[in-house]
């Protein structure tokens, strides 16, 4: 070999790895794997599987790399992994987020990276605000809050006890749910909170049964309605003729069929059920639920499944660029089917635009499910609504 063919294979032999780097596109998904939201992190980790099992890891000549990270639950773990996976492996897309404080806390980085924070799994409604960057799947929960308070003045219940996790997602709950309740005629007695971490229902459950409401709204973040609902029972409320009425983080499917025959006949507002009549959404749960040894997914699960189908799809608009701000141009208006129903992205608010379905807890097949039976057709976030 003469000493320019040489050099020309030495400079080959370096550049093709380096090449062959820059085809992978790495996302960071960043779940609460452990601690006291893990269903979360699980039901969204196994949607992104089975969505790379059935689509493939290649889209736009790019292959995909997932990289989970377990963030505990503690936002000060997520902002350092969020970190990590910016600076040491370069994602080029940041994804999850079981909680809102976690999502919060790792939008500066997404602002500061240029990078997509896509959410997946938490529903404050500011979090669209914290950074230009962050495109969100999830839901918000003004979303099934104001169609809650719609339903309710309508038939018949005029004097509502809030209970809300008190953080952000139940603030927005209780705000919006109170706020519409009111201007539609209704009353809201009491404006109840318990703690996120480890909430004790009892105390705040007696003081409901004494103010005697026709009903009792509540929110508490997805893996907490079982313990909710067992101690309403165990304090005699479901004695009391006091109805029960929730958005469905509270009957989430997660954990439905385990409440017991107690909740039938509870109705909550939401944007997936399990239930959901579509054949999309008959083939993801038959799917979900074969790969997952029988879990039945929830609502998590699809804010997962089509935050990575926003992810091909705006890569597929780029032609596999991953420039950050052209794949936020990409996702703003994009509209697809859903195994939830059909969903878009706000073009000006970044933020999810869906169906919210009043639901009726019922037994089917010998299970309990949210049968769906009214449909609030493209719910736009009522908190950014309002604001214009
Ligand atoms: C959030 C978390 C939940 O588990 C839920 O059901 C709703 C909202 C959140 O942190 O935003």
């Amino acid at each position: 070999m003469i000493r320019r063919e040489l050099l020309l294979a030495v400079a080959v032999g370096l550049a093709a790895p380096a090449a062959h780097a820059q085809e992978t596109v790495k996302i960071g998904l960043i779940l609460p794997m452990t601690g006291q939201q893990a269903s979360t992190g699980k039901q969204v980790d196994a949607a992104v599987k089975l969505f790379l099992a059935q689509k493939g890891n290649m889209v736009a000549g790019k292959k995909i790399e997932v990289i989970l990270k377990d963030d505990t639950g503690v936002p000060d773990v997520a902002k350092r992994l969020a970190q990590e996976l910016v600076v040491n492996d370069k994602v080029a897309i940041l994804a999850g987020f079981g909680l809102t404080p976690i999502a919060l806390a790792v939008a500066p980085i997404a602002t500061q990276a240029k990078v997509p924070e896509v959410v997946m799994a938490a529903g404050t409604s500011s979090i669209t605000e914290a950074s230009p960057f962050v495109v969100r799947t999830a839901f918000t929960l003004a979303q099934s809050s104001v169609p809650m308070a719609e339903w309710s003045i309508k038939n018949g219940i005029k004097k509502v006890v809030t209970l809300v996790s008190d953080f952000g997602p139940g603030i927005d709950a209780e705000k919006s749910f109170t706020e519409k309740f009111k201007a539609d005629g209704g009353t809201v007695i009491e404006s109840l909170r318990v703690p996120l971490r480890s909430p004790d229902f009892s105390p705040v459950l007696q003081k409901a049964a004494d103010a005697k409401p026709d009903a009792l709204f509540v929110f508490v973040p997805s893996g907490a309605g079982a313990q909710f609902v067992k101690q309403f029972v165990e304090r005699g409320l479901d004695k009391t003729g006091i109805k029960l009425i929730a958005t469905g983080d509270v009957t989430d499917d997660d954990q439905l069929n385990g409440m017991g025959d107690v909740v039938i006949g509870v109705i909550n507002a939401h944007n997936y059920s399990a239930n959901h009549d579509s054949a999309m959404n008959k083939a993801y749960v038959e799917a979900f639920r074969k790969a997952n040894n029988g879990l039945r997914p929830n609502f998590m699960s699809v804010g997962g499944w089509d935050g990575m189908n926003l992810i091909y799809e705006a890569l597929k608009k780029t032609n596999g660029a991953t420039d950050g701000e052209k794949l936020v141009a990409a996702m703003k208006g994009m509209a697809w089917e859903s195994p939830r129903g059909p969903i878009s992205i706000d073009p000006e608010t970044r933020d999810i635009v869906q169906n919210i379905y009043i639901r009726k807890v019922e037994k089917v097949g010998g299970e309990l499910y949210n049968v769906e039976f009214a449909t609030i057709p493209n719910v736009k976030d009522p908190v950014k609504a309002a604001k214009k």
